[in-house]
């Protein structure tokens, strides 16, 4: 029996569709987890779905001038159309906003009410004279209290990642008529976080395999002590608070959304006809994963940690592997500023592969790293189609045209022959270890040192000068490489899915490579190839400087 691994996703907001530094930080670390672990023959669960409430999308609503279910449910399709050409592989992608997912949320609401963990309090909140209204989030703005760093808003500083209370933030002033707001007392709803400060410091401490900046971060807050957090806003859209007395308020959009990743799996089990099924995946022996980017940390480590131990009964994550930020050309991404590579945009244009070859190799795991389209291009040509592609291709084409469109059958294989293809089986070992502690980065580049292996080897026999001469030596040595590139079909497919299934086609397969296992195979001789096509294109070098001259703009 494999292992099971439940792997919950962020939620992104749809309030605007997503750009290049979601993929990097969020979305395509776990769509690579997921396909090993399948490849493996574990049984993986991997949710997610758009986090439609709270004032990320009433205040894009306003803007635009329509009700924000309509804006949510726009964004939601784009959404899984994203995911659909890019190949993100959830098994279930849903949104906060089904009837399931508020009854759960309002469970879980009374659950920890019931149990003392929840408790109604009033507070001092910011409220706009002139609007004539309490100002939630980000609804008002200032200067970070811990940070000073200016024009941050309500609930959490962009800067340096911690929580606020908007009545702490220095020269807060109103985002809409930009007023300067009251302080007014407002009944809410309190997280009682204080109370499981302890337990959760002494459960952080045991996960040495956290990634540093996980660790740090998180220790670091429980260290200086957790407040407790009001858990309502004065707010019309999102779930209503199920307590009379509350109908003006509604649950704070992270409370929410976090339970978004039980309700998906009830969803997801509902789906399949076995409504229990999703208990394998929370209770008993799993391990969960949480792939978010470094901005949504407390949450994670926390909050939603906390929310568990008070409900009881389900398991707390495994691992919380969070990326850090993609720049771009050097810079910050900025949605106000169009500062960003928007997701639909890339994939009117551009294949999904080699993005996600540029974000795995380039993948922010230790730290920031960029993204420009100079280096896209550079990449894109120099290693995807250079090393990969041109091995692929040459090899298929020379085989199909000498040896009747056939694997070829081998002679004895000769040191070299033994070399590479022992150095293809301890590749299998070396990227299992990486993906399976999730150093994506680092899988890819020991990949692609296999990849540069076999290009040597051919290199070496170079098998089209010999053919001629030594039919059955050149025979075996295709038949190697063939063997080679077969393997480095199975170990791409996590990151390269539709280019590693299209070489499963050219290579006389059929059925899926994900039914395949993880592990090197010898090619049957004999079997038919298909018709040799490349797998990659050459981009143009112009490509990169229209690219960054259209940034920034309109
Ligand atoms: N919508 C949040 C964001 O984009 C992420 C929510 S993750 C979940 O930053 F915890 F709510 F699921
Ligand atoms: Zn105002």
């Amino acid at each position: 029996m494999g292992e099971r691994i439940f792997i919950g996703v962020a939620w992104p907001y749809a309030n605007g569709s997503l750009h290049m530094g979601h993929i990097a930080g969020a979305y395509l670390p776990p769509d690579i987890f997921a396909r090993y672990h399948r490849l493996k023959g574990n049984e993986v669960l991997m949710v997610s779905g758009s986090d439609q409430h709270g004032t990320p999308i009433t205040v894009r609503a306003e803007q635009e001038g329509r009700p924000p279910r309509e804006i949510a449910a726009k964004y939601h399709e784009e959404f899984l159309d994203s995911w659909r050409r890019l190949g993100i592989s959830f098994d279930l992608f849903t949104s906060t906003d089904t009837q399931d997912h508020h009854q759960l949320a309002q469970h879980f609401f009374l659950t920890l009410k019931d149990k003392g963990y929840i408790y109604k309090d009033t507070m001092a909140l910011l409220y706009c004279p002139s609007c004539n209204r309490f100002l939630p989030d980000r609804y008002v703005e200032g200067t970070c209290p811990y940070c000073r760093f200016e024009g941050v808003r309500g609930a959490q500083c962009d800067n340096c990642g911690k929580p606020l209370n908007s009545v702490d933030l220095i020269d807060p002033y109103c985002r809409i008529c930009s007023a300067l707001p009251e302080v007014k007392e407002s009944e809410h709803f309190f997280l009682r976080l204080s109370a499981f400060n302890d337990q959760l410091l002494a459960w952080v401490k045991e996960q040495s395999h956290w990634r540093h900046n996980v660790l740090n971060f998180t220790t670091h807050l429980l260290t200086e002590g957790l407040k407790d957090r009001a858990i309502t806003r004065d707010i019309e859209w999102g779930i209503p608070v199920p307590v009379p007395g509350f109908d003006n308020k509604r649950i704070y959009v992270w409370f929410e959304a976090v339970i978004g990743y039980l309700s998906a799996s009830m969803e997801w089990s509902k789906n399949r006809g076995d409504e229990e099924k999703w208990r394998d995946f929370w209770q008993g022996d799993v391990k969960s994963y949480y792939f978010i980017g470094k901005d949504n940390i407390p949450f994670h480590t926390i909050i939603w940690p906390a929310m568990l131990l008070g409900y009881g009964g389900l398991n707390l994550p495994y691992d919380v592997p969070a990326n850090e930020f993609l720049t771009l050309e050097g810079r910050p991404l900025s949605t106000s500023r169009n500062w960003a590579v928007w997701l639909p945009d890339y994939l009117e244009r551009y294949d999904p592969d080699p993005l996600r070859y540029f974000l795995s190799a380039n993948m922010p795991e230790g730290g920031d790293t960029d993204f420009s389209w100079r280096e896209f291009v550079r990449r894109n040509n120099d290693e995807l189609v250079a090393t990969y592609g041109n091995l692929v291709h040459r090899v298929l084409t020379f085989t199909y045209r000498s040896f009747d469109g056939s694997i070829p059958s081998p002679a004895e294989l000769d040191e070299k022959s033994k070399a590479l293809l022992k150095r293809a089986e301890d590749t299998f070992d070396a990227v299992d270890r990486l993906l399976y502690q999730c150093h994506f980065r680092e899988a890819m580049r020991s990949v692609m040192s296999l990849a540069q292996e076999a290009n040597r080897y051919l290199d070496e026999k170079a098998p089209w000068k010999r053919i001629k001469e030594d039919r059955e030596g050149c025979a075996t040595s295709l038949y190697v490489a063939l063997s080679a590139i077969s393997c480095l079909k199975t170990l791409l497919y996590p990151f390269l899915p539709f280019s590693s299934q299209k070489l499963h086609r050219l290579l006389g397969f059929e059925g899926r490579v994900e039914d395949t296992s993880w592990a090197i195979a010898f090619l049957p001789p004999g079997q038919k190839l298909a018709p040799p096509e490349p797998l990659f294109v050459k981009l143009d070098e112009k490509i990169a400087e229209e690219e960054s001259a259209k940034l920034g703009g309109g």
